[in-house]
Parts: structure tokens; sequence; C-alpha cells
């Protein structure tokens, strides 16, 4: 039997293979953040293709920090019955549910925050995609954004998740803070290593305060941001999932990237120049063809493209688990990586868009590669508010 089809504990909670779903944003939940039929039925199938352990899209905790318009939202009670159906429908197909908890800071606008100017730690830079100069946020307005993931993790776990994901990868808040360039705060959220660190300590902290005994802690660490000036650094990584591991988080997800400064580094393979486009105002679209176009070819698909950084991590994990995100494709490759020691369990993303039922493929020996071709049609698709599918062969015309 393959090594894939050996369970693995992760804290207290054993999943029956090394198939993770890697948080992916579906557009499907309404435009309040309910969960809605679709969203459901696409984790029924995922859970039925036999995923072990599946993060849904990442789900907004603060009114202030939601990112995207039909974001899944766990930023009030009212949302837990939806998130409940969720966690059920995983559960009744096979699979294992790890909610994934985001705030968006810096990476959101005004239109999908009920009017809010995003907030990060420093008002600095102004990013390429929504030309967004963040407000710096006030300390009150801090230990409320550590307040609400507390509290939305609480959601999570009544609404019956198997464990609880942290998004401190991907530009997002957390990230924010992390970064040295959009993190230039010199109060005790900012100015040294030890204090960039501690809104994710303090997260981490309220965030387990309200799960069991044993559940399992994840998280999402950027190795590199890919920022105008430097920001979180391999190195900088090093230090943190360090001190990640000392604070008893369950496993690593190591990326790459940032949602509003270089998203290309978060999902490599073709860049997507005409969907990309087509939601901008007319305005805008000359400048943003001729950037784009000149990106096209520099973030060419590379299998396993963050595994040099997670080996240069791996060392400083202790008990601390590695999951592998980014660019996986081929089983031979997958397996190796896990008998090889050097992560736990493969973690897919793109993949499961094009086949949900891909793990049951591969243990049914049915195929050895995924099909998908990293057009990022998909990322694409969700720029123009489109549910998420695989969209291979093209977005569908604009509705009149
Ligand atoms: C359409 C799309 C949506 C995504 N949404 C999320 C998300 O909600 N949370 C998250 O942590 N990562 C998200 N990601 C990043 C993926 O989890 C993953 O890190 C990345 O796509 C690389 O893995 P892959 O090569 O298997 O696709 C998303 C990626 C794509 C393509």
């Amino acid at each position: 039997m393959s090594i894939l089809f050996t369970p693995l504990r992760i804290g207290n909670l054993e999943i029956k293979n090394r198939f993770v779903h890697a948080g992916t944003y579906e557009c499907m939940a309404d435009e309040n953040g309910y969960v809605t039929d679709q969203l459901l039925n696409r984790y029924k199938h995922l859970a039925r293709g036999e995923v072990a352990l599946i993060i849904p899209g990442y789900m907004n905790v603060h009114p202030k920090g939601k990112a995207t318009p039909h974001q899944t939202c766990a930023d009030s009670d009212d949302k837990i019955p939806g998130l409940k159906k969720l966690a059920d429908i995983i559960h009744e197909n096979g699979g294992k549910a790890c909610f994934q908890l985001a705030h968006a800071g810096r990476q959101t606008k005004k239109e999908y925050t009920g009017g809010h100017a995003p907030i990060a730690p420093s008002s600095v830079g102004r990013d390429p995609m929504y030309l967004v100069k963040p407000r710096a946020m006030t300390e009150a307005e801090i230990e409320e954004a550590i307040d609400a993931y507390g509290k939305a993790a609480a959601r999570m776990v009544q609404a019956g998740t198997d464990a609880i994901h942290i998004s401190a990868g991907a530009g997002y808040l957390p990230n924010q803070f992390l970064s040295p360039y959009l993190n230039q705060r010199k109060d005790r959220w900012g100015g040294s290593n030890e204090n960039r660190f501690r809104f994710v300590r303090e997260t981490v902290m309220a965030v387990r305060k309200h799960m069991p005994e044993g559940m399992p802690l994840i998280m999402k660490l950027n190795a590199v941001d890919y920022t105008p000036k430097d920001g979180v650094t391999p190195d900088l990584a090093k230090i943190y999932a360090g001190w990640l591991s000392e604070s008893g988080v369950d496993a690593l997800e190591i990326t790459t990237g940032t949602t509003v400064f270089s998203n290309m580094h978060m999902w490599r393979g073709e860049v997507p120049v005409n969907e990309f486009i087509r939601p901008l105002p007319a305005w805008q679209k000359p400048l943003a063809w001729l950037v784009l176009k000149n990106m096209v070819g520099k973030f060419d698909f590379e299998e396993m493209w963050n595994l040099k950084h997670a080996n240069f991590i791996k060392p400083v994990l202790g008990d601390t688990k590695m999951f592998l995100v980014g660019g996986n494709r081929r089983v031979e490759q997958m397996e190796k990586l896990i008998e090889e020691g050097n992560a736990d369990a493969i973690s897919m993303c793109r993949p499961f868009i094009r086949e949900p039922y891909l793990v049951k493929r591969i243990r049914e020996g049915k195929t050895k590669e995924a099909a998908c071709i990293s057009c990022n049609k998909c990322v694409g698709a969700i720029v123009n508010n489109m549910p998420l599918r695989c969209y291979a062969d093209g977005l569908p015309p604009k509705k009149a």
C-alpha cells in the first residue's frame, strides 16, 4: 500500500490518509457570508473523494476583515448553523473538517467591509491591486481583532470542526504584523521580531482558549512575502516557525506571496491576463494589461515550489508537522516526500478544483498525476465573482 494512504495523527486527531484540501476561496457564500447549498455540495464531493482533512476557504472573523464579497463568515453567532451544516456534510461523507480563520487587514476594499477603510498594522505602501493605502490600527482595534479570532474559533468549534487553521500567510492580517515592511509600528506590536510576532502569539492564545484540549491548530506561514521592500524572509520565517512550534501549533504549511502585492507566487502557473483585467474599470485596463503582460512567463509552474523553504524551516519544528503546499502534482513525488520525511501530509488546492475525486482515483490506481494544468483560470473566475470550478476551457461570457 502507498505511504500516502497511511493515517496521520495531528494532536489527538487521526486522519485516514496524507491528503489535505488546502484552503480554497470558493466564492460561494451568500453576500452576507452565510453558507449556501452550492458550498455544501462542493464539500460533499471532496469528502466523498476521500480527501482526509478538508480546509474550506478562509472564513472571515470580523466585519472589518472581510476580504471578498462571497467569503464565508464566522463573525457572528447566527453563522453557526450554516457552519454546522458544512462540518456535518464533510463528516457524513467520511472527511474531517478544519475551518480557517482569516482577517483581511489591508487586503480588502471598503465595498466589502461595510464602508470601513481597510486597516493594517501601519499605513505603508499602496498596493497595486486595490490601490489601497490602509489606515493604521489603533491599539483597541488590535485587541478587537485578536478577540474576534478567539470568538470565531469558538463558533467553529460549536459548529463541529475537527481542527482550526489560521492563515498567517498570503498577506492577511497576521502576515502583515509579521512583516517588517508592512508593520512599522514602534509600540509593543512592532519594532522587533518579538513585537512583530506578538499579534500571532496572542491570536494563537485567544484561539486555543476556545478549542478543546488536543484539537489540532494548523497555520499557514509565509517564507517570502515578495513585497516592494523585504517583509517576511526565509530567515525570519524560520525564527517565527520556531516560536510557533513552541506555542504548540500542531502543523505548518509554508507558502510564499501576498494576495495584493505578489499573488502569482501563491499559485505559480499561467498569468490569467484577460480574466484579471475583465472586472477592472475601463480607465485601469490599459495599464493593468501592460503590467500583467509583463508578468507572463515569470511565474511558470514548478513542481513543489515551496519545498526548499519547507526544508529550510523544518529543523526548528520539533513535533510540529509539515504539510507541503504548492505544486504537488505527481504521486511518485508525493510518496517520496513522505518517505524521506520532508513532509507529513500533502496539501493541494487547484488539483481538487479540477478533480474532487482525485484521492479516490489515486487509491484505486486509476491515476498517477493530477490533471490540473495550473492555467489559473479558477483564480480568474473568483476575481470576477464567479463560483469556483475548473474553467480550463475559459470563462463564460459576461451576462448582459
Ligand atoms: C482559487 C484559489 C483560492 C484560494 N483560496 C485560499 C484560501 O481561502 N485560503 C488559503 O489558505 N489559501 C488559498 N489559496 C492558496 C492555496 O491553498 C494554495 O496554497 C495554492 O493554490 C498553491 O497550491 P496548489 O498548487 O495545490 O494550487 C487559494 C488558491 C486558489 C488557486
